[in-house]
This record gives structure tokens, sequence and C-alpha cells, in this order.
């Protein structure tokens, strides 16, 4: 079965990305790229591809060269269920915020709408992939609410997780490490994951196409995530013990990491992970161990959650002990909101934490992100609920200028590891700044020596 239309629902930071690659590797597919929100898609159309609403280098290209091609971004969510052959659900499925498992599960309500909208539309055979990471056994339900709707059409579902990073997602998709594809072991279920093989296959050797069970395929997506954030956690808990031994977390990291059986990467201690995914996917695979009575299993995994919360604290403790315990009225200024470099995502940045615990203290933070706007930072932290929209206002400033967000502070906090900080004239900075003047580096990106020797007091994690 050869594929020639596909449809995604959902054009965030999986779907706009995902389906812009899978468009400029296979110009014989049509690719529609549908959302219910107005402007996301008024964004993706925008004239100039600078202006599309997800960052990610590379991205801007890439749409220019299929959008109108075989790339289409679209409300029209029923016309291209209809048109298209295969249909991807890449809609968001954040942490529940009521009733059962509030907290902890996924909420599943988009999901089982686009299942629904499906069922509804669809009047020829269809294949649906799960992009969205979900908990495992979802397939089960949103077949059977596709198999209940007296159509009489044939749906088969995939489950095709999603493992690019964001801020490196556009090289993630043209080399990724593998493609994972979840189907039913029965000749029909072989026919659609071969469909979809065939898709990847135009630029993914066939080596790094993996085919298994449905369920396997859903629970590798928690597991890998689980796994990753699990090294953060590790690295970071290993960082408060360095800063009390004189061990050096950067030269441990460094010294374990070169044994071939824990390997170097994803051992950078910092201020704690953020993103959109690792929490929510770990407290989901904490709710479903303990929806199976797994109660060590459960607490095993959600240890990874409390060590980042506390590696957040313990930063702004950190900074409000140094201060001679006492932040309120003091400026401190903020480089990087972003939850990572190279990115425009803030959601669950560490910098949002640091900056409500350092607002409870009273300080006035003066934030510089090189892509994050002050709305945004605003909105993360009205998110809270700590205090009135209005308090959060007076609190907290954006510059467009990382030397105008430190002019007069009282210490700089490193908060995201954008290349360009570790290019400024930190001289300038210290010029400006109040005496003695601090740097807290979340990242570990700038040279302790060089920042000394200007005359900072430089505290950096894990040493
Ligand atoms: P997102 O919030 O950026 O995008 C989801 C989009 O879906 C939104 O624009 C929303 O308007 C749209 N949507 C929701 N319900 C809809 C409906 N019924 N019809 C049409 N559009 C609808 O989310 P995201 O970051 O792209 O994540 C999507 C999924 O991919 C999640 O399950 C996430 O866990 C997973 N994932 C994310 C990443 C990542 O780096 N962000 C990586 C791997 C997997
Ligand atoms: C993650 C997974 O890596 C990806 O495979 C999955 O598809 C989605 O979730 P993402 O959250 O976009 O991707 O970025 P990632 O590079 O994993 O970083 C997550 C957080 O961990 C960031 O806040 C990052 O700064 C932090 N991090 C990462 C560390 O603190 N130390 C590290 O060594 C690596």
């Amino acid at each position: 079965m050869k594929i020639t239309k596909i449809c995604c629902i959902g054009a965030g930071y999986v779907g706009g990305p995902t389906m812009a690659v899978i468009a400029q590797k296979c110009p014989d597919i049509k690719v529609t790229v549908v959302d219910l929100n107005e402007q996301r898609i008024k964004d993706w159309n925008d004239p100039n591809t600078d202006n599309i609403p997800i960052y990610e280098p590379g991205l801007s290209e890439i749409v220019a060269e299929a959008r109108g091609r075989n790339l289409f971004f679209s409300t029209e969510v029923d016309k291209a269920i209809d048109e298209a052959e295969m249909i991807f659900i890449s809609v968001n499925t954040p942490t529940k915020t009521y009733g059962k498992g509030k907290g902890m599960a996924a909420d599943l309500k988009y999901i089982e709408l686009c299942a629904r909208q499906i069922a509804r539309v669809a009047k020829q055979n269809k294949i649906v992939v799960e992009k969205s990471t979900l908990p495992v056994r979802t397939a089960e339900a949103i077949k059977s609410i596709l198999d209940n709707t007296g159509n009489g059409v044939q749906f088969q579902i995939l489950s095709n997780p999603e493992f690019l990073a964001e801020g490196t997602a556009v090289t993630d998709l043209l080399n990724p490490d593998r493609i994972l594809i979840g189907g039913d072991t029965t000749p029909e279920g072989e026919t659609a994951i071969n469909a979809l093989v065939d898709v990847y296959a135009n630029w993914v050797t066939k080596d790094r196409i993996l085919t298994t069970n449905v369920w396997s395929s859903e629970l590798s997506k928690l597991t890998a995530n689980a796994f990753l954030a699990q090294r953060i956690s590790s690295i970071n808990a290993m960082s408060e013990l360095c800063e009390k031994t004189g061990a050096d977390v950067s030269e441990v990291a460094r010294a374990i990491g070169m044994d071939s059986r824990i390997g170097p990467k994803f051992l950078k201690a910092s201020v704690g992970f953020g993103g959109s995914c690792f929490q929510k996917d770990i407290l989901n695979l904490v709710y479903i161990a303990k929806t199976y009575g797994l109660n060590e299993v459960a607490d095993y995994w959600e240890q990874v959650i409390i060590m980042n919360d506390h590696q957040k604290r313990r930063f702004s403790n950190k900074i409000v002990q140094t201060l001679y315990n006492t932040v309120a009225d003091k400026k401190i200024a903020f480089l990087g909101w972003a939850f990572k470099k190279d990115t425009n995502d803030t959601r669950e940045s560490a910098a949002i934490y640091v900056a409500d615990d350092l607002i409870n203290e009273q300080a006035k933070i003066a934030v510089y992100d090189p892509k994050v706007s002050k709305n945004k930072m605003l909105n993360d932290l009205d998110y809270l609920e700590t205090r009135p929209s209005a308090d959060n206002k007076d609190y907290l400033n954006a510059f467009d200028n990382a030397y105008e967000a430190c002019k007069g502070a009282h210490a700089v906090a490193i908060l995201t590891e954008w290349d360009e900080f570790t290019t400024y004239d930190w001289k300038k900075i210290y010029d400006s700044m109040h005496k003695p003047a601090f740097v807290f580096d979340g990242r570990n990106i700038l040279n302790p020596k060089e920042l000394e020797a200007i005359g900072f007091v430089y505290n950096r994690i894990g040493s």
C-alpha cells in the first residue's frame, strides 16, 4: 500500500517539524497539518518563514522549500482527515489538572476528540498513527472508539512515538537514532506497518526502523524519557555531594562518561531539567505503575522528579543565602528563560520556578532571553498562580539586551545555556553591576578563572 496523502492533527512542536521533514523528503506525498488554533496555522502560513511559530534551527528553510508544494497548514480538519490515507495524531497530552489522576496521569481528552472526529469523518479505510506520547494501551481506547461508529470503515492503529529533542529537532528528524513503529501482528497490521516504514525509508535506512507490537512501542517512549531524565537527576544528585566534598561534578561526569557502558551524553549537571516531556511522562509512568499496584516501581521513578524539584529550589536558595540572606528589592538578572538553548519553548523551564522563588523573596527579576517574549515569561509565572498577575508584572521585567538586563544588578543567574552568553564582554557586565558582583551559573558554561579574574564572585553547579 502506497501512501499519497497524510494528515497530521496538531501543528505544535512535534507535528510541525515532523511533517515538514516528511514533506521535504517525500515530495510525492501531500502532507496537510491541521490545528484548531487559527493563530498557530496563520503563523505557519506566514509568507516570511522566519515568522513560523516554532523556532528550530534549520526549520524555516525546510518550510520554505516544501510549503505550498506538498506541505500545507490548515484549520480544515475534517477535509484533511477525509482526504488522507494516513492520519497522525500529534496533539498535546498534558498532565491532568482535574479529577482522577490529577497532577499525574496524562490528559487524553484531546486524543479522544481526535479519535471521535476521525470516526465521524472517515469514509474509507485509514491508518491512524499515534505520534503523541501516550500511556501504554491507549491504542486500545482509540480502536474501541473508531470501531464503534457504525461507518463500516476499517482502521489500523500504529504507535510511532517521536524522539526528537527541541533545539535539535531538524537534525534529529533528518538523522534519527531509530524510528519506532508498533502495530498489530495481523496481516492487516503488517500492511499498515509497512506503509509507514516505506514513508520513513525515503531517508532513513531500514536497519534504523524498528517494528514492535503496539504496547512495546507505547511503553518504549515513556521508558526512554524516564531513563534520560534519570541520568540528569543522578548527576544533579552528585552535584550536591560534590559541593560538599570538594569534588567537581564536571570532572566526575567526564570520568564516568568514559566508561563505555555509561557513555558521555546527558551527564550535564544543571539547574534542573525542564521541557514539556520529562516531568509529564515520568508522572504518567508513575501513575500507570500505581494503577497496577506496582508501588515500588512508582516510587523509584518518582524520585527522579523529587530530585529535580530539589535541584531547582537549591539553586534559588543558594542565591538568597549567598546574597546575605536577603534579595528583597535587589535586581537579579536572568540570562535565559527557555528550558534549553536554541528553542523558544519555555514549558516547565527551571527559570520559571527559580524566578517564582526569588519573587517570593521580593527580588526584582530582569530577564534577557534571545527568543522568549516578556508576555510569555509573565504567562509562565501567572500559570503557577502564586500571586496576582499584577504583582508578577511588578517583579519581572524583560530586556532585549543582556547588558541592559545586567546593569545595576546584584547578581546574574544563568538559566539557559545559550551560546551567546559565553561570548559576552563580562568585564563590561561586571563594571555595570553592584559590588560584590555575583554570578550563579546554572549551566556551568562560563570560565570560572576568567570570571574570578575580573572580580566576580562566581558560583557554579557541583563544585
Ligand atoms: P503542542 O502543544 O506544541 O501542540 C499540540 C497542538 O495540537 C496544539 O497546537 C493544539 O492546538 C493542537 N490540538 C489539540 N487538540 C486538537 C484537536 N482536537 N484538533 C486539532 N488540533 C488540536 O504539543 P507538542 O509539544 O507538539 O506535543 C505533542 C505530543 O508529542 C505530546 O504528546 C508530547 O508528549 C509529544 N512529544 C513532544 C515532544 C517535544 O519535544 N515537544 C517530543 C516528543 C513527543
Ligand atoms: C526530550 C527527549 O530528549 C526527547 O527524546 C523527547 O522526544 C522529548 O523530550 P527535550 O525535552 O526537547 O527532549 O530536550 P532535552 O535535550 O532532552 O533536554 C531536556 C531538559 O534536560 C532541558 O532542560 C535540558 O537543559 C536538560 N538537560 C539535558 C540537562 O540538564 N543535562 C543534560 O545533560 C541534558
